[in-house]
């Protein structure tokens, strides 16, 4: 990834984790990302089968004025597309990889700055994507409890990345070193 010379003095991305003990908390911390979001942002999340990135994904669409229940793990469609005053993109890359990805996926259509994309297994084909990103890396703790890593990757204007640091502080109440659990 190319690095940015950042002014001093100014937060210009942000790194946070959080842990989540229940699909609840993981929803909730969604719902704020989800409240966080503009038009345009791409979100791209990482982690295991069962990691919790749909659970994630139905707390952001709540954020966003959705009914959580009518996401979908989009597996066997690649996509789907929900409609409303900023519309929803919801990728699932987990059967794409690489370059042949370029192929499967419209990403002008994915990547309108109209819409707000939300992308599982985006480390699939990280390179297509566009550098400013919010990744959200989520990991087994234990069967309930899930670590999500929050960062910003590319360049955010400062003010954004301030309301997201409010918005991860008031997230989860679990400090970080609470759990320290080994990953399984
Ligand atoms: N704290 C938690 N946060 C999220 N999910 C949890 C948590 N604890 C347990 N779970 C369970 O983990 C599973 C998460 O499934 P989910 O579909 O969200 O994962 P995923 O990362 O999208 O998986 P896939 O890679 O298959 O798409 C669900 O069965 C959920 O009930
Ligand atoms: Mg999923």
């Amino acid at each position: 990834m190319e690095h940015v010379k950042q002014p001093v003095n100014q937060i210009a991305s942000e790194s946070a984790e959080r842990v989540s003990g229940s699909v609840e908390e993981t929803q909730a911390l969604g719902e704020r990302l989800g409240r966080w979001l503009r038009a345009g942002d791409v979100v791209a999340l990482r982690g295991e089968l069962g990691a919790g990135k749909t659970t994630l994904v139905q707390g952001i669409a709540r954020g966003l004025g959705r009914a959580p229940g009518s996401i979908k793990s989009p597996t066997f469609v690649l996509m789907r597309e929900y409609p409303g005053d900023i519309p929803l993109i919801h990728v699932d890359g987990y059967r794409l990889s690489g370059a042949p990805a370029a192929a499967w996926l419209d990403l002008e259509l994915l990547l309108d700055p109209r819409k707000i994309t939300l992308i599982e297994w985006a480390d699939r084909f990280d390179e297509l994507l566009p550098e400013r990103r919010l990744i959200v890396e989520l990991n087994h703790v234990s069967a309930n409890r899930r670590r999500l890593r929050v960062s910003t990757a590319g360049e955010w204007p400062v003010t954004r990345v301030v309301e997201l640091r409010k918005t991860l502080s008031q997230a989860v109440h679990h400090p970080p070193s609470a759990v320290d659990d080994q990953e399984s």
